[in-house]
C-alpha cells in the first residue's frame, strides 16, 4: 500500500499551474455515448478516477485514446463510440467509481436500453441515485433494480417536466444524467431544480457544441429541447476548482505565499471570500490566483452547501486548517451530513474536533504533531496532507490510493513549492514507525524528558 511521507513545517511558496476538472471530465466523456463521431477532449487529468470511467467506457464500445500533448504535461483524449456494442456496464467497474453512474442517461437515450450497477456505498455516507431513476423515469425509461443493476429501457425518450432536487437540494451527477438523456429525446424537458455547478454548467456547453438545444445553464430550471443527433466536436476542460482551492489552503496552512495558474477564480467567489475571512491575502486576475498567509489563521464559521456556496469537497480541507486556528471554529455540511471521517484521523495529530451530525467544532491548536493516519475517501486524504504539511515531524498518510482518484502529481505539485513529501510502500497495518524516524526519536525524547 502506498503512502505520502510528510515532514512538516516548511512555508509552501512558489508557483504551480492547476490541472483539468475531474468532476468536469468525467461527465463530458460519459457524453461519447450520445455522440456520431469522435470527439477530442485536451486538458483532462490524468487522475485514477478519470481512468476507471475511461475502462467502463471501454466495455460500452468507446475508443479511448489518450496522449500528452504539450509541456506542461495537460493530456488529450479522443473517443470514438460504436453504437451496436454492448450496453452493460460491470459491477467490479462502477463500484470503484460513483460517477460511471452517468452512463446511465446517454446509454439510455442513444441505444434504447442499458444495464448499469448499483454505485456502491461510500466513505461520506448514503449517497442514493434515487433522484437519477425519478428522472429518466419521468423522461419515459422503464426502470427496474435486478441483482444490484439498474436494468432499463426505453424506445424513444419523450420531454418532460421534472422536479429534481431532493432533500439535500439539486443532484449534480443525477442533473448531469438526466440532461444528457434529454438531449435526444422527443420534445421539451423542463428539469427543475436543476444543479447549477460550474461542473453541470460546463457539460451543458459542452453538449451544446455537440448539436444539443439547452437553455438556463447555470439556473435551477434548465430547458433541452431534444435533437435528432449529435456530432463530434474538440473541447478542453475547465481546471479543477477543488484541486486550485486546495493548492491555496497548502498555502495558508503552512503560513506560504503560492499562486496558482491556469485557473477560474470566477468558480471559487464565495471560497475566497471564506479565506479572507480567517486572514488569508488573496488577489487574483482572470486566470491566477495567489495567497499568502502573513500569520496564523483565525477561527472561522462556514456551512457546506449547493454552488454558489461553499463546495462540500472543501470541507475537510477546511476542517483540517481550522486545526490551526486561532480559536474555536465551527462547520456544517449540508450535502453530506455524515461526510467526518477525516476527524479521526486529525485528533491523532493532537486536535480537539467534536462532531455532533452534520456539525463540527474544531478548537485549534499552536501546532499539530505528526503521526500515522489513514486516508478515508479523497479530499478527506488530501486534508490529512495539508495537516502533514503543518504539523511538527513526521506525518504519513496511508492509503493513497484514494487521493490518486482526483489529484493529479499530488505530491509532485507540493514538492514543488517546497513540501518534504515523499510517496512510500508500506504494509498493510501501518500504523506506527517500523523504522527509526523523527517521530520515534521525537517520542524518546519527550519519554527521557519527562
Ligand atoms: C458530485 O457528486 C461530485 N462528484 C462530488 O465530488 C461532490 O461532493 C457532490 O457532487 C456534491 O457537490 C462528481 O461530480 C463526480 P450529488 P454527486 O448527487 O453528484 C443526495 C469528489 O470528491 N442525492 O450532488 O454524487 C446525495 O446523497 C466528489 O470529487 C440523493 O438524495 O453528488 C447528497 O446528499 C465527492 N439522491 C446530495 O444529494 C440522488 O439520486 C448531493 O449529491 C442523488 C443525490
Amino acid at each position: 500500500m502506498d503512502a505520502y511521507r510528510i515532514i512538516g513545517g516548511r512555508k509552501l511558496q512558489g508557483t504551480v499551474a492547476v490541472s483539468g476538472s475531474k468532476n468536469t471530465a468525467l461527465p463530458i466523456m460519459a457524453a461519447s455515448l450520445l455522440v456520431d463521431g469522435p470527439v477530442h477532449l485536451t486538458n483532462v487529468p490524468d487522475v485514477v478516477d478519470v481512468s476507471t470511467l475511461a475502462a467502463v467506457l471501454g466495455r460500452l464500445g468507446v475508443a479511448v485514446e489518450r496522449s500528452e500533448v504539450d509541456d506542461e504535461r495537460r493530456s488529450r483524449m479522443r473517443l470514438l463510440a460504436d453504437h451496436n456494442a454492448q450496453h452493460v456496464a460491470p459491477n467490479h467497474l462502477v463500484s470503484r467509481m460513483r460517477a460511471s453512474f452517468c452512463v446511465l442517461g446517454p446509454l439510455l437515450a442513444r441505444r434504447g436500453r442499458a444495464v448499469v450497477a448499483l454505485p456502491g456505498g461510500c466513505n461520506l455516507g448514503d449517497r442514493p441515485v434515487d433522484l437519477h431513476l425519478k428522472g429518466l423515469a419521468a423522461l419515459g425509461a422503464e426502470i427496474q433494480i435486478q441483482r444490484g443493476y439498474v436494468v432499463a429501457r426505453a424506445k424513444r425518450l419523450r420531454g418532460a417536466e421534472i422536479q429534481l432536487a431532493g432533500v439535500h437540494g439539486s443532484t449534480v451527477t443525477g442533473t448531469a444524467n438526466v440532461m444528457m438523456a434529454a438531449t435526444l429525446a422527443e420534445g421539451t424537458t423542463t428539469i427543475r431544480g436543476a444543479a447549477v455547478e460550474p461542473e453541470v454548467v460546463e457539460l451543458g456547453r459542452y453538449l451544446s457544441q455537440l448539436g444539443a438545444n439547452i437553455e438556463g445553464m447555470g439556473t435551477p430550471t434548465i430547458s433541452v429541447r431534444g435533437v435528432s443527433r449529435l456530432s463530434g466536436t474538440n473541447y478542453e476542460i475547465a481546471p479543477d476548482r477543488i484541486e486550485t482551492a486546495t493548492l491555496l489552503l497548502a498555502a495558508a496552512i503552512t503560513g506560504g505565499d503560492v499562486t496558482v495558474t491556469s485557473a477560474r477564480p470566477d468558480h471559487l467567489e464565495s471560497v475566497l471570500k471564506l479565506f479572507r475571512t480567517f486572514g488569508a491575502e488573496v488577489s487574483h486576475d482572470e486566470s491566477a490566483l495567489r495567497l499568502r498567509m502573513p500569520q496564523r489563521p483565525r477561527p472561522f464559521h462556514f456551512v457546506a452547501e449547493p454552488y454558489p456556496g461553499i463546495p462540500t469537497d472543501l470541507q475537510p480541507l477546511m476542517l483540517a486548517l481550522s486545526c490551526i486556528a486561532d480559536g474555536s471554529s465551527t462547520i456544517e455540511d449540508r450535502v453530506f451530513p455524515v461526510r467526518w471521517r477525516h476527524a479521526g484521523e486529525l485528533r491523532r495529530m493532537g486536535v480537539h474536533v467534536h462532531v455532533d451530525r452534520c456539525h463540527s467544532t474544531i478548537d485549534g491548536v499552536e501546532r499539530l504533531v505528526g503521526a500515522a493516519v489513514r486516508s478515508m475517501d479523497l479530499r478527506g486524504g488530501a486534508a490529512l496532507v495539508l495537516a502533514g504539511l503543518a504539523a511538527q515531524g513526521e506525518t504519513v498518510v496511508t492509503n493513497v490510493a484514494h487521493i490518486d482518484r482526483g489529484y493529479e502529481r499530488f505530491a509532485q505539485k507540493l514538492g514543488h513549492l517546497g513540501a518534504d513529501i515523499e510517496r512510500v510502500a508500506v504494509n498493510s497495518e501501518y500504523r506506527e514507525p517500523s523504522h527509526p524516524t523523527t517521530r520515534s526519536r521525537q517520542v524518546r525524547e519527550r519519554l527521557a524528558d519527562a
